[in-house]
């Protein structure tokens, strides 16, 4: 075979990387360099369970990055994605904790940043063509930056795992040394996410193997335990009465829970990308923040608030799992909700227990929830005789459409067969 000489490739300038380390984002460094970027990494930390972090810049050096960049993202992950979330009770589809979802909007905001920063003309990320990690990175980067490009080498490249293993070696990329998971994973603080293998078959129950973060709740403890959790408008800020900082309230409640197995999420969702996909999800913090917060809100916001907010809530999810963070719909959501959890303080005490975490208490310096008011008890002040004249008006339309239609005399739809009838006999003549 002759050999042919490879074309001078035209230069493009800067492209940042989003760089975890792992085969694909490390691939994609001399990839892109082929294409005639200059490489620069971004490896962000959001609270995942990676224990070679601090080797990561240098990593990136080595497999061909002009420059790499490592950024502590924990708090502004919380403050800006994980409280606002709370806040909302945000869960997608009823169930998902968007952990996954939130880390996104982050990433595009930091690749954009760090893009802005070194003059790139482009930002890549890892993501295949499948998910909607991918349209989350690039819906938000374009909101933030439309003048940036958004390079997406893995879902381009149209490489098998084998033909990127030749080209890693080709290239002098250093391979990940970790064994390659079975499953497709991501964690951050808020919590793990585990797809694909053979939790694809929706029948199948997901092997040990595809937990990391909680104990089986067949194996959790005998004894329950016990956490009180304090708010302030709508945040947690105490753990059984200590203050603690946002990201060792987590890290404490994600052990705690997770070492009584709650937060073991199995679902079937459906994707923005048009299919439905089987996802574990483990988030014992998560779970609990929310149970506990909502928990709150009924003692803390009046009916016709909690069901307004109920409905945003939802929108707010959707919103978050679909890549629209920086939206002008998001920011109106959130404009209404912050303004909702002015009153949301207090305390709320949690039983975690096989799997469970459930609500056991809860207390607010502003709760509407009156003793006076709701007791049957001794110190009643509640108006029995005002509920005669509220029937009346309450009742009124229903019973106006009942006497016009005339439809008062069928009472059961079908008859009671089994109904028992005893009568007092008449008295003997
Ligand atoms: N299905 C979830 C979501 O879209 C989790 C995605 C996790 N990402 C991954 N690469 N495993 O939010």
């Amino acid at each position: 075979m002759v050999a042919v000489k490879k074309a001078a490739v035209e230069k493009k300038g800067k492209v940042v990387l989003a760089y975890s380390g792992g085969l694909d984002t490390s691939v994609a460094i001399p990839w892109l360099m082929d294409q005639g970027y200059d490489v620069v990494t971004m490896t962000a930390d959001v609270g995942q369970q990676a224990d070679n972090m601090d080797e990561m810049n240098e990593k990136a050096i080595k497999t061909g990055a002009v420059s790499a960049h490592m950024l502590d993202l924990r708090d502004e992950m919380i403050d800006n994605f994980i409280w606002p979330g709370l806040k909302a009770n945000a869960l997608y589809e009823g169930i998902y904790p968007l952990n996954s979802a939130y880390s996104r909007p982050l990433i595009a905001q930091a690749l954009i940043s760090i893009a802005q920063q070194e003059g790139a003309v482009a930002i890549a990320h890892g993501c295949t063509g499948k998910g909607q990690d991918q349209v989350r990175i690039e819906v938000c980067a374009n909101a933030l930056d439309p003048s940036i490009q958004v390079l997406a080498p893995v879902r381009d490249w149209h490489m098998t795992r084998e033909q990127e293993m030749e080209y890693a070696e080709k290239h002098n990329v250093p391979v990940p040394t970790t064994r390659m998971s079975p499953y497709s994973l991501d964690d951050n603080l808020w919590g793990r996410a585990c797809e694909c293998g053979v939790l694809e078959d929706p029948w199948n129950k997901p092997p040990k193997g595809a937990y990391g973060l909680t104990v089986d709740p067949l194996e959790a403890p005998d004894k329950p335990a016990l956490v009180e959790i304090t708010f302030e408008k709508g945040i947690p800020v105490a753990i059984d009465g200590k203050k603690m900082n946002s990201i060792k309230l987590i890290d404490h409640l994600n052990k705690l829970a997770g070492d009584h197995g709650v937060g073991r999420i199995d679902m079937v969702e459906n994707r923005l990308v048009g299919f439905k996909s089987r996802e574990v999800y483990e988030c014992p913090a998560a779970v609990t923040l929310i149970t506990a917060h909502k928990a709150l809100e009924t003692i803390t916001l009046t009916k016709d608030v909690m069901r307004v907010k109920g409905d945003l809530d939802r929108k707010f999810s959707e919103l978050a799992y679909e890549g629209c963070w920086f939206s002008p719909l998001m920011d109106a959501i959130q404009a209404f909700i912050d303004k909702t959890q002015e009153t949301v303080s207090g305390t709320v005490r949690v039983q975690f227990y096989k799997g469970q975490a459930v609500v056991e208490g809860m207390k607010s310096p502003n709760a509407i929830y009156r003793y006076d008011l709701a007791t049957y008890s001794e110190g009643d002040t509640f108006d029995h005789a005002a509920s005669v004249g509220f029937i009346k008006v309450w009742g009124l339309p229903i019973k106006t459409w009942t006497q016009t239609h005339n439809k008062g005399k069928i009472v059961f739809k079908s008859s009671i067969k089994d109904s028992k009838l005893a009568q007092k006999k008449p008295p003997k003549a």
